[in-house]
């Protein structure tokens, strides 16, 4: 049975080392969705998946991370971070090797989501790369609507095609 919730500090340790032992894994296919085609260095993998960071974006950042457990065992997560009192950002979703496509993905989003509308979030929006077919699919099937194109300059010095979706809450 999948249990989904929201994290803990015991459970931001735990998401940071599994998510660094599964990007340890160079021909992994988180690895090679999440690294590899964003050209992203390791040094900045590391950074982003290091406890210290997930944990300082909760405290600073006013990131929430949604967890789904099978066994125990983190099989998925997802970030939202609030912009401000009615809008929030889906920074990541991922669900692990080889959880996906079972439907996982969209329990955990929804999870979240409701989480959100209780706060008073009224609308969430999430950048994708343009040529991230599966996720815009995903996004596309949960309701998003697509709302900007552009290209933009990542931090690691690469150009990126981003697109934007959009859902207001209540909509689904
Ligand atoms: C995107 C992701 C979170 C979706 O989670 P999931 O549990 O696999 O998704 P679901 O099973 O709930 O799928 C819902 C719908 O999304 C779409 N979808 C999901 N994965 C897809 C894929 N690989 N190819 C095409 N469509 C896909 C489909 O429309 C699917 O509905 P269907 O199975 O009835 O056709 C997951 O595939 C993943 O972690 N991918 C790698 C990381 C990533 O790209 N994250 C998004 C950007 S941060």
């Amino acid at each position: 049975m999948v249990i989904f919730r929201k994290a803990h500090d015991e459970d931001v340790k735990a998401l940071s080392r599994k998510l660094l032992l599964l990007l340890k894994d160079k021909n992994s296919q988180i690895y090679i969705d999440n690294v590899v085609k964003f050209g992203i260095p390791d040094i900045y993998v590391e950074k982003a998946f290091a406890e210290e960071t997930l944990q300082n974006a909760i405290e600073k950042g006013r990131a929430t991370f949604y967890l789904a457990f099978e066994n125990n065992d983190i099989i998925g997560f997802a970030q939202i971070i609030q912009q401000d009192a009615n809008t929030a950002e889906l920074d990541r979703i991922v669900v692990f090797p080889p959880y996906e496509r079972k439907g996982i993905g969209t329990q955990l989003l929804r999870f979240a989501l409701f989480d959100m509308e209780q706060k008073g979030v009224s609308h969430v929006f999430v950048n994708t790369g343009k040529e991230e077919m599966h996720a815009r699919r995903f996004y596309e099937k949960n309701g998003f609507k697509l709302v900007k194109e552009a290209t933009i300059d990542a931090p690691w010095g690469k150009k990126l095609n981003i697109v934007t979706y959009q859902l207001r809450l209540g909509s689904i």
